[in-house]
């Protein structure tokens, strides 16, 4: 879906003058603020309720911009960019002077992409600098893919909201950190393990857990409100009907090898078989059966390989311990 382009002017007009505009992209919807005006970044942390100290993705508008915004970039790093951009990875380099550490969270690293949606494309061309945007959800909660999604979860604190539709991909991007000797996977997300490997000819080690100490990679993240459980695939009917039983209101991720299964449960949610839909429709059913005023989840972990491992890993966050615990 393209938006109008009374409306992409619209939007960079809101950018220009320090506000905040949310925006389609490939992966999930952005909150987005002029990369280099450090008082419209501090606002997206405030609207999002996020530290202060969890940097931000400046969004380009191609590959050729990336000298102005970070330096010393590795050649491996070039050609993941040529390779995968416009499109679900980021890159983690050395802070161009042009960020402000507002951006950074204080970090002298800064995270990259260019965004593979044409409406957030168009954007950066008539807005011609960085955008600095987080996924437009509250912090700690579960990422938009529609602009419904964002007007329901942020109302009046975004100026602007772009509509381009539901999002392709569904999952956050992939964010490879290019900073030390060897590139490493901070986040699995929309570009996958085995295709970054492809290109770069040799394995990737994937820092996804909290043993690595990366400012926004908290155990719990993504999170419904209701709780989520995981189990084995072949336990989640009956946990969910024994969870239903004592008393919960459970919805339950039917793993498409149980897709015929009856089930006593408050909602069921039917996991399609092919990770591209699971990714693509994830946050919208954790939405959904939040909506559906569950308060417990049944679900199990895919198959950790391509999209899987990004989808496992989101669903893990949203399994983690919340912060009040
Ligand atoms: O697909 C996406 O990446 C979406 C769309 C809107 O582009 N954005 C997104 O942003 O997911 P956010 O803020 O929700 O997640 C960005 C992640 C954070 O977990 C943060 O820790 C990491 O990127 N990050 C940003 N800058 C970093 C840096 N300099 N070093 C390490 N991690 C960084
Ligand atoms: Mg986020």
């Amino acid at each position: 879906m393209r938006a109008r382009t009374s409306d992409i002017e619209k939007a960079a007009g809101v950018l220009r003058a320090g506000g905040l505009v949310a925006f389609p992209t490939e992966t999930v919807y952005g909150l987005g603020a002029d990369a280099e005006d450090s008082a419209a970044v501090a606002r997206v942390f405030q609207v999002k309720g996020r530290p202060p100290s969890h940097p931000l993705i400046v969004h380009i508008g191609g590959a050729e911009h990336l000298g102005d915004w970070a330096w010393n970039v590795p050649t491996s790093a070039r050609l993941l960019a040529e390779r995968f951009w416009p499109g679900p990875l980021t890159l983690v380099l050395r802070r161009g002077r042009r960020v402000p550490l507002e951006a950074t969270g204080g970090l002298e690293t800064v995270a990259v992409r260019v965004p593979d949606h044409p409406v957030a494309l168009a954007l950066l061309a008539a807005f011609g600098g960085g955008v600095a945007a987080p996924s437009a959800n509250r912090f700690g909660s579960v990422s938009p893919t529609t602009a419904h999604h964002v007007r329901a979860e942020l109302g009046d604190a975004v100026d602007f909201v772009l509509d381009g539709g539901p999002c392709e991909v569904g999952v956050e991007s992939t964010i490879v950190d290019a900073t030390g000797d060897t590139l490493s996977v901070l986040r699995p997300g929309g570009v996958t393990r085995e295709d970054l490997e492809a290109v770069l000819g040799c394995p990737l080690a994937v820092h996804s857990t909290s043993r690595v100490r990366v400012p926004g990679q908290h155990p719990s993240h993504y999170a419904p409100r209701a709780r989520v459980v995981l189990v084995e695939p072949e336990k989640v009917v009956a946990e969910a009907e024994l969870a239903q039983d004592l008393g919960h209101q459970v919805g339950v991720f039917l793993p498409p090898s149980f897709a015929d299964a009856p089930v006593k449960a408050h909602a069921v949610v039917a996991v399609p078989d092919s990770m591209a839909a699971y990714a693509h429709g994830l946050y919208g059913f954790l939405r959904e059966l939040d909506q559906q005023g569950c308060d417990l989840i049944v679900a199990s972990l895919p198959v950790e390989e391509g999209l899987g491992l990004a989808i496992a890993n989101r669903l893990r966050r949203a399994a983690g311990p919340r912060p009040s615990e």
